[in-house]
């Protein structure tokens, strides 16, 4: 072969595997034609202080001696101090008014395919002596209803678990992490999961539900991972067996690695199994310090770390966001500062805190930043099953609210249009757009230029 035939061949068969490697599938779970684009509904069904902030700062002024201390930290905090009748009162009109029909078509409009939505256990149970109040149910179903007329699908995700399985404000109680040290608690997690599985794992839900989470975030360092297993093995039994579950089951990581679960019912395919990571960049001293360039080469290595593993689960990232820094007020609980400005735990200022939420006074470094490590994570997480963003809206943030980063800008819309990475790789400000294919076939005309 002459040389240019030499150099004609190796540039097909680059450019070969140049579409070859962008169009690799990987496994999706049952109901699925197409990788998980998602959002998380969160803040609604479970209060989170920092997604709705007004719902906690109108007990600020409460009284004229410390305003702080009188504002309630998680929805039991919550609840215990209005008492049920007037947390019934203001839930309702929480449910029924932070989502409504609109949010299902913008979440379709803007390219998203599913929604994880939270909820607690105390919307199906309550033990004796809980404060939390009911009727989270009525608008699981709408949400589910409004998903279906808008060919949105649904995840229900148990955020919440008797005693907390992580003590975050998020799973309704913060503070101890007591899920595996009571009978009760763990009878009625049964209970709501065998609830769960009867009624929305039924056949007529599952052109729209096509998943169910046991637990969100177990926290693995403090839980005893035998129990959690077993919690889980014994779940997902019950789902295949007594319910015969039409939508895969979801099994949260427990902050394990990445392929801690390899191995765990790896013979089942019917229900699916699907593994859901959760990353944030946000949490440790060590992240927070961190350069756009270390956080895009974090992202990189979780993708790929989750990629190594996909023959074993299909596996999505189930939560991250655009956040970073943990600037946003009450992100880390109410009370609490963030790490970032040194006004959490940690005496070490990184940052400044002013002006998170001033969307005027963002810097253009931030503005740049924010947006290179959406599109970074875009890329790495769309190797694996696919992603969910975490949230579609908050109140005032700008970090974690899908639909305001999109009104900014900051996160993509096709979700496919690039502004500053290519292939997870920031591109030195190049703003062309392109797509993977037309950059395939530039390579291969002037491959082709230079041969002859
Ligand atoms: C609480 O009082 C402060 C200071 O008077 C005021 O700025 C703030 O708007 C009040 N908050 C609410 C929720 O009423
Ligand atoms: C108010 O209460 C909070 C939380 O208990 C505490 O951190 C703070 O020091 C108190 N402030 C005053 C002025 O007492
Ligand atoms: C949903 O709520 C928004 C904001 O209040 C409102 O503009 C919109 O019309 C509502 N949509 C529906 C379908 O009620
Ligand atoms: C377990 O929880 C139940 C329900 O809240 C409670 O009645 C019971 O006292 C608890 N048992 C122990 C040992 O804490
Ligand atoms: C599914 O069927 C059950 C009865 O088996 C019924 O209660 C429920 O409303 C149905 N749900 C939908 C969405 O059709
Ligand atoms: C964890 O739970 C298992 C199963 O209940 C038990 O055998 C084991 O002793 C527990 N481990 C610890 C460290 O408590
Ligand atoms: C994971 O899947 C790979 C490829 O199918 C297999 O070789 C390996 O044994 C599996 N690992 C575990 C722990 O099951
Ligand atoms: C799957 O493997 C587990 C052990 O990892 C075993 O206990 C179980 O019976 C197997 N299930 C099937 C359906 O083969
Ligand atoms: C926040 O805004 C104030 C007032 O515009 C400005 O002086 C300050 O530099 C800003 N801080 C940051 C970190 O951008
Ligand atoms: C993810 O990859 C699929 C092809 O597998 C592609 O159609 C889609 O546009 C990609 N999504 C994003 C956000 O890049």
């Amino acid at each position: 072969m002459t040389s240019k035939g030499l150099i004609v061949t190796g540039l097909l068969f680059g450019f070969l595997e140049c579409v070859l490697s962008q169009s690799l599938k990987v496994s999706l779970p049952g109901g699925l034609s197409e990788k998980i684009q998602g959002v998380a509904l969160g803040g609604w069904l479970v209060l989170e202080p920092y997604i709705t902030p007004s719902l906690f700062t109108v007990f600020e002024n409460a009284t004229a001696t410390n305003t702080t201390e009188n504002v309630p930290v998680d929805e039991y905090t919550y609840c215990q101090v209005l008492g049920k009748d007037e947390c019934a009162s203001r839930l309702e009109t929480h449910w029924s008014t932070f989502y409504n029909e609109t949010d299902f078509q913008q979440i379709k409009q803007m390219g998203l395919n599913l929604v994880r939505i939270p909820v607690g256990y105390w919307a199906f149970a309550l033990l004796s002596g809980d404060p939390y109040v009911q009727g989270q149910e009525k608008y699981l179903d709408q949400a589910i209803e409004w998903s279906r007329q808008n060919d949105l699908k649904v995840w229900i995700d148990l955020h919440g678990v008797p005693g907390s399985q992580n003590g975050f404000d998020n799973s309704g109680k913060r503070g101890g992490v007591d899920w595996l040290k009571n009978r009760t608690y763990i009878s009625t997690t049964y209970g709501v999961l065998d609830y769960i599985f009867g009624k929305y794992g039924q056949a007529n839900y599952s052109d729209t539900i096509v998943g169910i989470e046991l637990v969100n975030e177990p926290l693995g360092p403090l839980l005893n991972m035998t129990e959690v297993e077993n919690i889980y093995y014994n779940s997902y039994q019950s789902a295949k067996a007594k319910y015969h579950v039409q939508d895969t089951i979801v099994l949260q990581d427990a902050f394990q690695w990445i392929g801690y679960w390899d191995s765990f019912l790896s013979n089942e395919t019917s229900p699916a199994v699907m593994i859901d990571h959760h990353h944030y960049e946000v949490f440790t001293v060590d992240q927070l310090k961190a350069s756009i360039g270390v956080h895009v080469s974090n992202i990189n290595s979780f993708g790929n770390s989750i990629v190594q593993h996909l023959a074993n689960h299909s596996a999505v990232v189930g939560e991250w966001s655009a956040a970073l820094t943990d600037c946003v007020r009450w992100l880390n609980g109410v009370n609490m500062g963030a790490r970032y400005d040194g006004t959490f735990q940690n005496d070490e200022v990184i940052g400044t805190c002013d002006n998170i939420t001033d969307w005027k006074k963002w810097t253009k470094d931030q503005k740049r930043h924010t947006r290179e490590f959406v599109e970074v994570q875009l890329d790495a997480y769309n190797q694996t099953s696919g992603w969910i963003f975490w949230c579609w809206k908050t109140e005032d943030t700008i970090e974690w609210d899908f639909k305001r980063l999109v009104a900014l800008d900051l996160m993509p819309q096709p979700l496919s249009a690039r502004k500053y990475t290519m292939d997870g790789v920031i591109s030195g400000g190049l703003k062309l757009g392109l797509g993977w294919k037309v950059y395939c076939f530039m390579g291969l005309l002037l491959g082709l230029t230079i041969g002859f």
